[in-house]
């Protein structure tokens, strides 16, 4: 079996987080039942996921000049990601997520961006060799929106296969569309990108057809996932499991989905192994303190 090549552009976050029996209400002040300072960012834990199904992994983003940077660093290396691509920043703080998690694994998030926020199109041109040694590039939207409607014409232009997952939402140019071989979103998403209510699933992978995607998943967490193949549309159902903790739970979806495709596993076959992954990450606490190794899920 091949070793897929993955390489992530996106955001290193840290996250503050605190276990609270309710989300505070405007104006409530509670107290929390835990504290944890645990890597994330949604491009960093798609590279973790990546990694910990065995791919190659490469990184381009940024990390501040401060303590929370040190530590991101040295998550890199101890998850043998290929971080000779990150800048350390020493204008700006690193990414941070404040997250509140409920007593019903619900959870709230306020990002401040810091590093993140300073990704350009000349980090991206900078590497851009390394772009064309890649399987796939995986994209989100917690670095500036220019940077990733560029990269996507480049890969485009450069043949390399793109996986974008558009989260958070915010509103993209329509030529995006036309470069992504695979888009990775949930129900809000997917009302967001596309104008399609939620409530209707295979409208919303139709429509995104329309604008150009190649292939689309939308992920409906406790109801399964719609996926469509070129317009072949399918749903697999999602594991029955008990919920400590949502976050991450799509960024595993998309780094175990990255690797499966890449490796020539069939479309469904990649998608079931991003369910039984992400399905692992929600019975545990944090973002990279709960995305499971591919033994867990191989079965
Ligand atoms: O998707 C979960 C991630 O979103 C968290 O790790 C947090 O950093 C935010 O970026």
């Amino acid at each position: 079996m091949k070793t897929a090549k993955i390489l992530v552009i996106g955001s290193i976050n840290m996250d503050l987080v605190t276990e609270v029996p309710h989300m505070p209400l405007p104006g409530e002040t509670i107290h929390s039942s835990g504290f944890h300072m645990i890597p994330g960012g949604k491009g960093m834990n798609q590279a973790v996921a990546a990694r910990r199904m065995d791919a190659h992994v490469t990184f381009i983003g940024r990390v501040g000049g401060d303590i929370y940077g040190q530590a991101l660093m040295q998550q890199f290396d101890g998850e043998q990601i290929d971080r000779s691509h990150v800048t350390v920043d020493k204008g700006a703080s690193s990414g941070l997520a404040f997250i509140n998690v409920d007593s019903s694994g619900e959870n709230s998030i306020v990002l401040h961006s810091g590093a993140n926020g300073r990704v350009n199109k000349s980090d991206i041109d900078h590497h851009k060799g390394i772009l064309q040694e890649a399987d796939l590039v995986v994209l989100q939207l917690e670095i500036p929106k220019p940077v990733v409607e560029y990269t996507v014409k480049l890969c485009k232009r450069l043949g390399v296969p793109v996986l974008l997952n558009p989260a958070p939402a915010i509103t993209l140019t329509a030529e995006v569309f036309t470069g992504l071989d695979y888009i990775v979103l949930n129900e809000i998403e997917g009302e967001q990108m596309t104008g399609v209510p939620a409530s209707s699933p295979k409208k919303i992978l139709s429509e995104l057809h329309q604008m150009g995607v190649k292939n689309a998943i939308l992920t409906l967490g406790a109801d399964g996932v719609y996926f469509s193949e070129g317009g072949n549309m399918s749903k697999l159902p999602s594991r029955k499991v008990e919920v400590v903790d949502t976050t991450a739970a799509g960024d595993t979806f998309v780094g175990t989905f990255a690797v499966f495709i890449s490796e020539g596993f069939s479309f469904s076959e990649a998608v079931q192994k991003g369910i039984d992954a992400a399905s692992k990450t929600v019975g545990k606490l944090g973002a990279q303190s709960s995305i499971p190794k591919r033994d867990e899920i191989f079965f």
